[in-house]
């Protein structure tokens, strides 16, 4: 059905298609009954995906990456599709309506997108206020991860005021946080992944939180190995729960579209691969790493599990296999574990 209705999809603005699919995904998520049978069709509960890590329960391994549902518009629609868990963000202290369009291009030979959305989003307290509506329909039934980004008139001089602020506003309704300094769409706001910046960071938000809810890194690919061993040490030292690995690339893999922005999908699959690896050898199991970039089968799924991840999320590869994939992700892993005879932890 999606593969029927894709040509028409992108001949259309990959911006105002993925408006129009949140509005409907939005509208949906308000209508109980609909949504119930949406979830009774399309979800896969099985004891043999569940994953606990950083003190939470996950239903599968299956999550939305952060950038998609970026205000929480559609919360409840993400669990009937078959999500294990959703991470909503980035949000940014002020709101902001982030770099002028357009600012996402799709390439769809690569099945890869760039996009320079630069955080476009409501704002922390907006966000809180639409977080705290949802809780009237009840508990989610998966993990909600809260995304914070820096805001864009912020100097990174004042960053962790600026995390902070969204922090606090928003601590009683995710069940974890992460902080994104790896966005390559928000200028110089890959610097606070360098050391004295992040420490510094890291030291304001952990002191704030006293472990109050865990806190999770998300780092980008385009990190050197002596860049990512210090980012490690820092990670342990100020006890994140865990990495997201990775955002967005700058790099070009080779392909032709010079657009400026951060480049997902498959051609990321390689790099982010790598880093897992990378992390897993140095960590080894230390800390939990979230796998990201790249992810489009079940195959992929198995692999960054074997390579050392606890959980994967997945964005491009939604857009291009379309609404059913968490679906196929879980029945395949689930094929999987049958033959090997084992379950996931
Ligand atoms: C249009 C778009 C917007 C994104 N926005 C965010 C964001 O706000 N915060 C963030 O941490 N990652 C953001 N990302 C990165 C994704 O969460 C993910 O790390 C990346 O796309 C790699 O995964 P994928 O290959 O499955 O897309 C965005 C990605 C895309 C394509």
């Amino acid at each position: 059905m999606y593969e029927r209705l894709k040509p028409w999809l992108f001949r259309q603005d990959p911006e105002t298609i993925h408006d129009r699919a949140m509005g409907g995904l939005a509208w949906l998520a308000r209508r109980g009954p609909l949504l119930g049978l949406l979830q009774r069709l399309l979800r896969l509960d099985d004891p043999r995906l569940e994953v606990r890590a950083f003190g939470l329960r996950f239903p599968n391994p299956i999550g939305l990456a952060a950038g998609f549902d970026k205000n929480a518009l559609a919360l409840r629609a993400w669990p009937a599709l078959g999500f294990g868990f959703v991470e909503i963000g980035s949000i940014t202290a002020l709101p902001q309506p982030g770099n002028p369009k357009p600012r996402l291009f799709r390439l769809p030979e690569a099945e890869a997108l760039i996009n320079r959305m630069g955080f476009n989003n409501e704002g922390a307290e907006a966000v809180a206020r639409r977080l705290a509506a949802w809780q009237a329909h009840g508990p989610l039934p998966v993990p909600l991860g809260i995304n914070l980004g820096k805001s864009r008139a912020t100097p990174l001089e004042k960053a962790a005021e600026d995390y902070l602020k969204s922090l606090s506003l928003l601590l009683p309704y995710g069940d974890y946080f992460v902080l994104n300094v790896s966005s390559p769409n928000t200028p110089g706001l890959r610097a606070l992944q360098e050391k004295e910046r992040l420490e510094a960071l890291l030291q304001a938000l952990t002191g704030y939180l006293q472990g109050r809810k865990p806190l999770l890194l998300k780092l980008a690919p385009d990190l050197t190995w002596a860049e990512l061993d210090d980012i490690l040490e820092l990670s342990e030292r100020y006890g994140l729960a865990g990495l997201i690995a990775t955002n967005t690339t700058v790099q070009r893999e080779g392909l032709p579209l010079a657009e400026e922005g951060g480049l997902s999908g498959r051609p990321l699959a390689r790099r982010a691969l790598e880093v897992l690896r990378y992390l897993h050898k140095r960590l080894q199991g230390r800390l939990p790493i979230v796998s990201v970039g790249g992810i489009f089968s079940p195959e992929d799924v198995w692999e960054r599990l074997e390579q050392g991840a606890c959980l994967v999320q997945i964005y491009t590869g939604f857009v291009y296999q379309g609404p059913l994939l968490p679906r196929r992700l879980c029945q395949g892993l689930l094929a999987r574990l049958e033959a090997e005879g084992r379950g996931l932890t």
